[in-house]
């Protein structure tokens, strides 16, 4: 992949005083954007994973130091189950170990699991610690960096212990796209082609002309696919910083690939495949809702990122189950994220159990 040129920043508005950049930058340059961000060198918590750790945390470390920050290392183990609370508990005892005071930054390197993970510590740690998120995933970087959802998983479900704190800077190096493995990198397109379709028409567009370059990770291509699909996210995060509206859209498909995900079995679909197949089922439903909707024209898009098989063994009454009890459901009302055009997208109850099912049907019955 050829070199990155300089991205303009994107800015997460939260009112008057409140807000923080999202910068596109090497690594390198955090120390310098800490400063910019108005945190002094002094000490500083590091958490990552062993993964990211062996490949970043070297020049990320050196970086800091010769800025006269004295950071402490955390190194997890990579994968959701890290997103608990018994590794929630060893940042706390290394944090207060060391010796922290409420102005010590957490610096979360890596993907969503250690932005949620050490976001959450930076949370609750002395009632809130300011936050660094460096995402080095394209799920971190397009989504979960930036918004302030910190959390970790309980044995009944995913992300159901947690707190909003929004970070002080998000820092995406875009070089750290160039090592995610090819389904981490599929699974990622899948939320940046989701923030397409729920609020850009214009980013459709694009990303049907540049689907291919995007999945080879061409460097310009992807410089500007990250930016619009960050853009997308900060704007409705700026406009709805709790989600007690607009920001519920960003679970288009996400009710689907929920259930999904349980039914074909946790690891069977990485949780971006099982939202591309769950917004076909959601653009299938958009269709039925309004016939205007050009369906074939957005499923061709989802339908180019490359999903394995396995939906066709799923029951669509286990499935339909499953959306039921998804923690969205309220009052025993499916409320769903549907489009109205492309580019436009709601929550509505108006889709039937019958509409549904054909939904599940159409997305079973064909090849992923
Ligand atoms: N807070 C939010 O708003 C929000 C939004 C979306 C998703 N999430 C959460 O994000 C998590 C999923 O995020 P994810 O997909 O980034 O998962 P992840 O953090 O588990 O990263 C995926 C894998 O890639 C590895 N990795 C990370 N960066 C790498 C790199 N540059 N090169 C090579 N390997 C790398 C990691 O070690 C891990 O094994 C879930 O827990 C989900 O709940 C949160």
């Amino acid at each position: 992949m050829e070199s990155f040129a300089v991205l303009p920043s994107v800015r997460v508005e939260l009112g008057p005083d409140r807000g923080y950049e999202v910068v596109f930058r090497p690594l390198e340059a955090v120390p310098r954007l800490m400063r910019a961000a108005g945190l002094r060198p002094g000490r500083c918590l590091l958490v990552t994973d062993e993964t990211v750790e062996a490949l970043y945390r070297p020049v990320l470390e050196k970086a800091l130091q010769a800025d006269g920050w004295h950071p402490l290392v955390i190194v997890l183990p990579p994968g959701e189950t890290t997103k608990s609370p018994d590794h929630l508990r060893r940042i706390y005892d290394a944090a207060l170990t060391f010796g922290i005071d409420r102005k010590t930054p957490v610096l979360a390197l890596g993907g969503g699991v250690v932005g949620d993970l050490a976001g959450f510590a930076a949370a609750t740690l002395l009632r809130g610690l300011p936050l660094v998120q460096l995402p080095t995933t394209l799920i971190a970087q397009v989504d979960s960096a930036l918004g302030g959802k910190t959390g970790i998983n309980h044995p009944l479900g995913k992300n159901l212990i947690g707190a909003f704190h929004q970070p002080a800077l998000v820092c995406a190096d875009l070089r750290t796209l160039t090592t995610l493995p090819e389904r981490a990198w599929t699974s990622g397109l899948a939320e940046v082609v989701k923030h397409a379709l729920i609020a850009d028409a214009d980013f459709v567009t694009f990303l049907e002309a540049h689907m291919d370059a995007l999945l080879q990770r061409r460097a310009d291509v992807v410089a500007e696919a990250v930016r619009r699909a960050a853009a997308i996210k900060a704007a409705i995060v700026s406009e709805d910083e709790k989600e007690r509206g607009r920001r519920a859209l960003l679970n288009f498909g996400h009710t689907f690939g929920h259930a999904i995900e349980l039914v074909a079995g946790y690891g069977h679909f990485t949780h971006g495949e099982a939202v591309a197949l769950g917004m076909r089922a959601a653009l299938y439903l958009s269709h039925r809702l309004h016939p205007d909707l050009p369906f074939a024209r957005a499923e061709a898009l989802v339908r180019r990122l490359p999903v394995p098989a396995g939906l066709n063994t799923c029951r669509v009454d286990d499935l339909i189950d499953a959306m039921q009890r998804d923690k969205k459901v309220e009052a025993g009302t499916l409320r769903l994220v549907l489009l109205r055009r492309l580019g436009e997208a709601y929550v509505t109850p108006a889709a039937t159990l019958e509409q549904i099912r054909e939904a599940w049907e159409h997305v079973r019955t064909t090849a992923p």
